[in-house]
């Protein structure tokens, strides 16, 4: 770690977790995280505005905590990075307005920085720097999506996404229907487990060779799911939940997993970062590692706890701009809950306004559909 490498705080409150990282360089110093998970748990999904007031509550606790794990000074910052999009609009304005207290406090540089391109980015403190380009899987709650980034902090091109469900919420929604309770990735990738994956044949979505290549669809598999499990209640049979989840989950990661290889292959890059919070999916990390190891492709993903929402992947990508010289954001920054991928970070006004729909902050939220 070289004392002349940045050292950024990054926020991160886009949704249920209030993150606080700090990094120096590509090397992890502190890695703080509130989560209001349980709160929320009984309504069975994020409800936007208890998020927005746990982030409250917890902002400072958690940058104090953060600070003092990494054993810095706030005096000592070359820079605060925050997620400002895209995301449920109140909570990231929490995180919003905390960044630019401290930075206008502090009198340091502000980066507004993209969710999507920090859960990408967080790779370079457990793996070293990204290869250029770098070809992404970045699968979460709100959204699945192949990516080619030849530059993180400017550049990000998506090959394809999916049309309807994300597949975390392909995830959170099974499990709902199994009363298994939420958020529904880490107990179905547990009882997944105990279940046998070729027990029931669900179907593979957007595989046919006429479907585009890199899209995903996830909505007819959470039909077809439901349906399933519907005729066996009706039946007043038992539902074998553990096969249910082995066999849906299969059908979930097979298909990222070929798109993904097939993307590599396609595009001539020999390795796959995944990123985003169903990159924590054991499963997932067991076939992508067989099929990339059968292609010649190097695969990087990073520790599970790296993969769920933190703070310390918006400080890996504030870094990344302070290193590169990126223009930091100017303090009229707002909170842009549909930023689109393609803009890793958010540069001040000089630079015009990168993108050009409206900041309208009440249009359709990316991860609402958790709590319809
Ligand atoms: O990236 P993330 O923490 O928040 C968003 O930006 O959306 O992703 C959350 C999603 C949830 O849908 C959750 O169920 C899923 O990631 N998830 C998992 C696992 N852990 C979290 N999905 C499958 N297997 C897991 N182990
Ligand atoms: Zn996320």
């Amino acid at each position: 770690m070289a004392a002349d490498e940045p050292l950024v705080l990054g926020i991160e409150t886009s949704c249920d977790e209030t993150g606080v990282g700090i990094v120096r360089g590509t090397t992890l110093l502190a890695d703080a995280v509130a989560s209001s998970v349980d709160t929320h748990a009984r309504f069975g999904g994020v409800v936007p505005e208890i998020a927005s007031r746990a982030h409250l509550e917890a902002m400072v606790p958690t940058i104090e905590r953060a600070l003092k794990e990494a054993g810095v000074s706030a005096r000592d910052l070359d820079g605060i990075a925050v997620t400002s999009g895209p995301g449920l609009a109140g909570a990231l304005l929490v995180g919003v307005s905390a960044a630019k207290a401290y930075a206008y406090a502090l009198g340091k540089p502000l980066y507004g920085v993209n969710h999507l391109a920090s859960h990408i980015c967080v790779d370079q403190l457990e793996h070293g720097p990204l290869p250029e380009p770098t070809m992404a899987l970045l699968v979460s709650g709100g959204h699945s999506s192949l990516l080619l980034a030849p530059d993180i902090t400017s550049d990000v091109r998506p090959l394809g996404a999916t049309i309807d469900d994300a597949a975390g919420e392909a995830f959170d929604k099974i499990a709902r229907v199994l009363n298994l309770g939420f958020p529904g990735g880490p107990v179905i990738d547990r009882l997944a487990k105990e279940g046998d994956p070729a027990s029931i044949a669900f179907p593979r979505g957007l595989t046919g060779p006429r479907d585009a290549p890199y899209d995903f669809s996830f909505s007819g598999l959470k039909t077809s799911v439901a349906r399933w499990i519907e005729a066996k209640r009706a039946a007043g049979e038992e539902v074998p939940v553990r096969d249910v989840a082995a066999s849906f989950q299969e059908a979930v990661v097979d298909v990222l997993t070929r798109k993904a290889v097939r993307a590599c292959k396609d595009e001539g890059v020999d390795h796959l970062m995944i990123g985003g919070g169903v990159a924590a999916n054991s499963r997932l990390r067991a076939l992508a590692q067989e099929r990339c190891e059968r292609a010649g492709i190097r695969l990087r993903v990073p520790r599970p706890g790296l993969c769920t929402d933190n703070g310390a992947m918006v400080a890996a990508l504030g870094a990344e701009m302070v290193a590169r010289n990126r223009r930091p954001s100017d303090l009229e920054l707002s909170a842009d809950s549909s930023l689109p991928v393609t803009e890793p970070h958010v540069p001040g006004a000089d630079h015009g306004h990168g993108h050009s729909h409206d900041h309208d902050h009440v249009h359709e939220i990316s991860k609402d559909n958790l709590y319809s």
